[in-house]
């Protein structure tokens, strides 16, 4: 993949897809990425940009569900949505977390410690998250499978390439889903508690609420969207780490490097790859001249390994700084669980290094085949028990 990017950034980095019903370009460099994410000419939703994008029947659901999410709306509901929801998701609530995590990421070390050897993906970077986004959300232990599965299908969906790609239990999932969360959102308005779906219910800005819909797309996007790329972050970096054995061996010997590791781990291998975007009104980015309608997908992973904007990018280098790396995304879309997901790579990399002694890999893992999301399927791994 990272081949692939190098080769776009050098010889197309402004990439005109063929044979698409209107323009559609991929950019390659960082620059151009960025522009892109900054510029109020680029709009996150289709039909600001001038045309609706044809609706599948098998769809219908998942869009009506993804129809609330911030990440995929635009001022001035995007404004109002987001500040609503940073109202119940606050740094505060954030770093309130840090103890449970810690305890969690414990708890799931101690199952396999003894061990000496498991698949890592499976027993420590999918639970944790998971376990996290349900506890701060205030949803029921025992539905976390079911999360998961929910999860994969999303992801499966926004990352799927074309209509053949997308899975096709995504509806009968969208209708389990909005069921699910609406029974949850009634049993929290009947008894409110100390977490993120009350403090959602209760949020008001301008004397304004979310509606019920909104609330359940956006439990909905926090409980999935949420813990998947973070999965992924600490799979993905770990990975990482175990192909560069001296980069290991310097984060064990130095673990104040940690918080500029995660940053660095995020930039070598993003789990989220690529978003999207359209052209509302006639701009220049990139040497090109985009119309009203045209689309463009913006290449995370590639800006991320761009030389023009890291010195030697290819290079894992876990004390790297400064690291203004793209993975969180840039401007008013830039992620609200960054500080969660920087806070669990932190705990997860810090346990993992003082308990995992002699960690290495087992046999070399494979990527889920998906443009948009980077996710191994499996991270098999020994250490010394
Ligand atoms: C937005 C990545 C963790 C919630 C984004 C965007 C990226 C991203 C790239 C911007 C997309 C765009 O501009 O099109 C990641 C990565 C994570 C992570 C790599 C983990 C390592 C989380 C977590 C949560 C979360 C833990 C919540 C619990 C969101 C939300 C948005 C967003 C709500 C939309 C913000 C908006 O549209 O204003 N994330 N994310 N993310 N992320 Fe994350």
């Amino acid at each position: 993949r990272y081949a692939v990017y190098r080769a776009m950034r050098e010889l197309a980095p402004v990439y005109l897809v063929a044979d698409s019903p209107f323009p559609i370009r991929v950019l390659f460099r960082y620059r151009d990425v960025v522009a892109v994410l900054k510029s109020p000419a680029f709009v996150r939703e289709a039909r600001n940009a001038g045309h609706e994008l044809p609706v599948r029947e098998e769809t219908v659901r998942i869009r009506q569900l993804l129809s609330t999410w911030m990440l995929l709306r635009d001022p001035p509901d995007h404004t109002r949505l987001r500040g609503l929801v940073s109202k119940a998701f606050t740094p505060r609530a954030v770093a309130a977390m840090e103890g449970f995590i810690r305890q969690t990421a414990e708890a799931l070390l101690d199952r396999i410690q003894r061990q000496g050897q498991a698949d890592l993906l499976q027993d420590f970077a999918e639970p944790l998250p998971v376990i996290v986004i349900t506890r701060l959300l205030g949803a029921p232990d025992e539905d976390r499978e079911r999360f998961r599965r929910w999860a994969r299908i999303i992801a499966a969906y926004l990352g799927a390439w074309s209509p053949e790609d997308v899975p096709p239990q995504v509806s009968a999932a969208a209708v389990e889903m909005a069921e699910y969360m609406g029974t949850l959102l009634d049993r929290r308005r009947r008894e409110p508690g100390d977490d993120l779906i009350s403090a959602l219910l209760a949020a008001e800005q301008d004397g304004q609420r979310l509606s019920h819909d909104e609330v359940i797309g956006t439990v909905v996007m926090l409980l999935t969207a949420g813990h998947e790329t973070t999965v992924n972050l600490i799979a993905n970096g770990t990975y990482a780490l175990l192909r560069h054995p001296h980069e290991l061996e310097r984060l064990r010997r130095s673990p104040e490097l940690v918080p500029l590791a995660v940053e660095e781990l995020l930039r070598y291998d993003s789990p989220v790859q690529m978003t999207a975007r359209h052209c509302a009104t006639p701009v220049e980015i990139g040497g090109a001249r985009w119309q009203r309608g045209d689309a463009v997908l913006l290449m995370l992973g590639s800006a991320n390994r761009d030389p023009e904007a890291f010195p030697d990018a290819d290079r894992l280098d876990v004390g790297r700084q400064p690291n203004e790396h793209l993975a969180f995304g840039h401007g008013a879309h830039y992620c609200v669980g960054a500080g969660l997901a920087r806070l669990e790579g932190r705990v997860a990399f810090t346990m993992m290094l003082e308990r995992l002694r002699g960690l290495r890999l087992v046999r070399e893992p494979r990527y889920v085949p998906n443009v948009a999301f980077r996710a191994l399927e499996s991270l098999p791994v020994a250490w010394e028990s």
